[in-house]
């Protein structure tokens, strides 16, 4: 590829909160030379727990600010919540653009399950989807899928990142459902199917009545990523500094600021929609 053919425009990597940093991450290791801007819509966190036209509505017009606002050379929905809803809307509402999506990794755990005893945890609202009940249909009929919708993990997940210590009775409470046994056999995969959730996967390991396999999507999100991105070339130049993170809130504390930053996202300068 030659240099006239170089697209810097920006990755843009959205969620409620911080959870998409799980996926930034890995992109940020597949695609070096990229830019992003991490938005957080932490105006409207938890995702979870909004229904289900209003939160649809809202990515909507959301997307279309940031779209005019950042010139995205594709968008990274690194939310499950926000993906299994408005997916569809958002590629019909801009078809020019292209939406990559976080979905319940529900195909691989079905292919790697060895008990047939699989759980998806997840926010109330990624449950109750009817693209999570289709994802089942469609690939994991063969597998019986507990379905676990958990309130606060996703808050438990943020307030581990900011200060470093989560209540591990709350994490225990929270994934109990997930460990069935049945017929002798136990649940032996747990889909986590919330970008935050890998952020306390090593609380959740401890916690666990027995060891399961945590799915963890963020690689194969971030690989689909790439795959669909026009290549770059190869003297673009690797190690960036010039990401950063959006807060819809427009007021982000001094703990989250600096968390960005750890995640090499500068705080000051991105732009916000009005
Ligand atoms: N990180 C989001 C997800 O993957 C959800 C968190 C929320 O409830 O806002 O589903």
């Amino acid at each position: 590829m030659s240099d006239a053919a170089y697209d810097d425009r920006p990755l843009l990597v959205l969620d409620s909160g911080i959870g998409g940093l799980t996926v930034l991450r890995e992109a940020r290791v597949l695609m070096p030379e990229r830019r992003f801007v991490y938005v957080v819509d932490d105006a409207a966190f938890p995702y979870g727990n909004w229904e289900e036209p209003a939160l649809r509505e809202r990515l909507v017009d959301l997307f279309g600010e940031l779209i005019a606002i950042h010139d995205p050379i594709a968008c990274l929905i690194a939310c499950n919540t926000a993906s299994t809803l408005a997916l569809e809307a958002l590629r019909a509402a801009y078809p020019q653009m292209t939406f990559v999506g976080t979905v319940p990794a529900i195909k691989p755990a079905a292919e790697r399950t060895r008990s047939g005893l699989v759980s998806v945890l997840a926010t109330p609202g990624t449950v109750k989807r009817q693209y999570t009940r289709d994802l089942i249909e469609q690939w994991a009929t063969k597998c019986e899928v507990t379905l676990v919708g958990s309130v606060s993990l996703a808050a438990l997940a943020e307030t581990y990142m900011r200060h470093g210590s989560v209540e591990e009775s709350a994490v225990s409470a929270e994934i109990a459902p997930c460990f069935v046994e049945k017929d002798g056999r136990r649940t032996d995969i747990v889909v986590l199917a919330c970008t935050h959730y890998p952020f306390v996967v090593n609380r959740m390991r401890k916690m666990a009545p027995w060891p399961v396999d945590w799915l963890d999507p963020a690689e194969a999100i971030a690989r689909r990523a790439l795959s669909i991105l026009p290549r770059i070339a190869s003297d673009a130049p690797v190690g960036r500094h010039d990401d950063v993170a959006v807060f819809t809130s427009g007021r982000a504390d001094a703990v989250t600021r600096r968390l960005m930053q750890g995640f090499g996202l500068a705080t000051e300068g991105g732009i916000l929609p009005a």
